[in-house]
């Protein structure tokens, strides 16, 4: 079967609330922070799922010796936010995988011309090939930042059918480009919206997120 992108958008009452905190316009800074925080928690909860890798063995119980079920340590998971406000996700997804590697990547668009930048570039220069990335970034508008971060990942041996983005808006722009260039890849966001307009902002979305998120 030829992979395809799969794009979940979780059922939950959870991400529908704070996805729904993060769009009012009248939320402040430090409640969209914590929405935002919230969402990746969620969605990583989501994303991990089939993902993060485990390994069978006998666990002693009190009384009597069973089959678990553990995560597997041998397996590296790494987390990739991109800032800036991908690292508003990165709380919640970290408090889910405490033991992955964060590599920050930092991705900025010209306000003008939407073309992204990278300004710090944290990754390794080799990933073991069997590593389970997570890369947070709350908006994939015209999906230039993403498709720019995966073409950096994917050049350092990262497998794009072991790799999951957690957004939380996701539009129809990025998604096409990412499911024409990986098609293995998995997104998990709280909502996809139609428009992205002509300043490259998603409407109705919920706005600059680094801005909201970081009170600038
Ligand atoms: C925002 C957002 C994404 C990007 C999405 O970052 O966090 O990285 O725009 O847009 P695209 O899909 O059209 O590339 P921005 O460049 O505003 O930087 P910031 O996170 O520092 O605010
Ligand atoms: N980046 C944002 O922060 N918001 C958008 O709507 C699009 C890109």
């Amino acid at each position: 079967m030829t992979p395809q992108l799969r794009v979940y958008v979780p059922p939950h009452p959870l991400i529908k609330h704070w996805l729904a905190v993060a769009r009012d316009a009248a939320t402040p800074s430090v409640l969209f922070r914590s929405a935002i925080t919230e969402l990746g928690r969620w969605l990583t909860y989501e994303a991990a799922r089939e993902w993060l890798p485990t390994v069978e063995m006998m666990v002693q119980s009190p009384l009597d010796s069973c089959p678990g079920t553990v995560i597997n340590p041998e397996i590296p998971v790494a987390v990739v936010p991109i800032l800036r406000a991908g690292l508003g996700l990165l709380e919640g997804a970290q408090s889910l995988l405490p033991l992955a590697s964060i590599y920050h990547l930092g991705i900025v668009r010209n306000e003008e011309t939407l073309e992204p930048s990278c300004y710090l570039n944290k990754l390794p220069e080799k990933f073991d090939p069997q590593t389970r990335v997570l890369i947070t970034d709350p908006m994939l508008a015209t999906g230039g930042s993403m498709m720019f971060a995966m073409a950096e990942l994917t050049r350092r041996g990262v497998d794009p059918s072991l790799t999951r983005i957690v957004s939380v808006v996701a539009a129809p722009p990025a998604l096409q480009k990412l499911s024409a260039a990986y098609p293995g890849l998995n997104v998990y966001t709280a909502i996809i919206d139609e428009v992205v307009n002509n300043q490259g902002y998603i409407v109705p979305g919920l706005g600059d997120a680094g801005d909201r998120i970081f009170g600038t």
